[in-house]
């Protein structure tokens, strides 16, 4: 992660430079330039799913879906939209009348990109046994829902299908989330530590304050809540500041590559070279692209603002202890 990685501190001075997609985006003749409306419901976190179905001829469909969601307890509904250019998922959704909803876990990324790539067989190496209307019921799930068919709803350029839920798997894992084109994990909130902190002679803070997971967690947390306004200040979602970074160490890429060392779904680095080519911070020749002299720079005040948080932040120590304390988050991140 970028506040992990080694570079040298950047000594000028850093002028934030305003992106135009951070601006409010105003309506042109009928509607919204798509992009932008994209970028900003990416805003709107999310778990991630893979939704899939079987047709009684045996065909699969298998996709990655970020658009599920509750509807209703009694009776059981839930809804996801397809994308009606997938429009031979529908007809095996049609013909099959079933669904299973495949909720993914934290350690889940490799199987939600394969799914949100077209291929020939996405089932091919893929473990997986088969729930109500034989729709393949994946392995390693935080939760699964096998779903009947309710409703097609015509909306836009997707279809929202309607589910009710008949059976489901609760197996509890900690959840696969996307937030602004990249995957990310759920950490307690920053407020329950300053909760904490007001009730410190509490047992159960007592007892907290000594357990290892906990000081992990609210340590990320404050730095987090410190560090991140700091970079979201510089104008690019996650996905595109991930490009733009790693841009700036490989000196050129394919979306290929990018994508074999972002771990970004590819259509999310697409969207974000997109994004970052109309802001004037990369350019493309042939299947490559590369950092404009603009580009150069913003990459420069991502490094800057990271390393000048982890000097404040590490300011009260020697380099000593700080050494001490990298090997001991190094060995904790080994034991897994
Ligand atoms: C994070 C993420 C969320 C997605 N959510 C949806 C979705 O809600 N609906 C949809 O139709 N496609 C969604 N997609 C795109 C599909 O997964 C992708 O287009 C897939 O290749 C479609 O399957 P097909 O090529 O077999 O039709 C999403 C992709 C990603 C990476």
């Amino acid at each position: 992660m970028l506040l992990f990685m080694k570079r040298p501190p950047v000594s000028k001075q850093i002028t934030l430079l305003p992106v135009a997609s951070q601006q409010e985006v105003k309506m042109t003749e009928d509607s919204f330039d798509p992009h932008a409306l994209r970028r900003a419901l990416g805003n709107f976190a999310t778990g991630i799913t893979i939704v899939t179905a079987q047709a009684a001829d045996g065909s699969k469909i298998g996709l990655t879906v970020n658009s599920f969601n509750s509807v209703s307890l009694q009776p059981p509904l839930i809804l996801w939209s397809l994308d009606k250019r997938s429009a031979s998922s529908l007809e095996v959704l049609r013909g099959s009348g079933h669904f299973a909803v495949n909720v993914l876990a934290a350690d889940q990324i490799a199987l939600s990109n394969h799914f949100a790539r077209p291929q020939e067989d996405k089932f091919a190496g893929i473990a997986f046994s088969e729930g109500p209307g034989r729709a393949p019921l994946l392995e390693g799930c935080a939760a699964r829902f096998h779903c009947a068919l309710e409703q097609e709803i015509d909306a836009g350029d997707h279809w929202i299908l309607l589910g009710r839920v008949l059976a489901f798997d609760d197996f509890g894992r900690a959840p696969l989330l996307y937030h602004q084109g990249a995957y990310s994990l759920a950490l307690p909130h920053p407020q329950l530590q300053s909760q904490s902190k007001a009730d410190s002679g509490g047992v159960f803070a007592q007892k907290l304050s000594n357990n290892l997971l906990y000081l992990l967690l609210q340590a990320v947390s404050a730095y987090q809540n410190a560090y991140l306004p700091k970079q979201t200040a510089l104008g690019l979602s996650v996905s595109e500041a991930r490009v733009l970074i790693l841009l700036s160490a490989l000196t050129q890429g394919s979306v290929d590559k990018l994508q074999r060392e972002s771990n970004l779904p590819g259509s999310e680095i697409a969207e974000a070279l997109e994004n970052l080519t109309q802001a004037g911070l990369v350019e493309q020749s042939a299947e490559h692209y590369r950092l404009t002299a603009d580009g150069v720079e913003r990459a420069e005040q991502y490094w800057h603002v990271s390393q000048q948080e982890q000097e404040q932040v590490l300011a009260e120590f020697s380099a000593e202890e700080v050494e001490t304390f990298k090997r001991m988050l190094r060995g904790v991140m080994q034991h897994a």
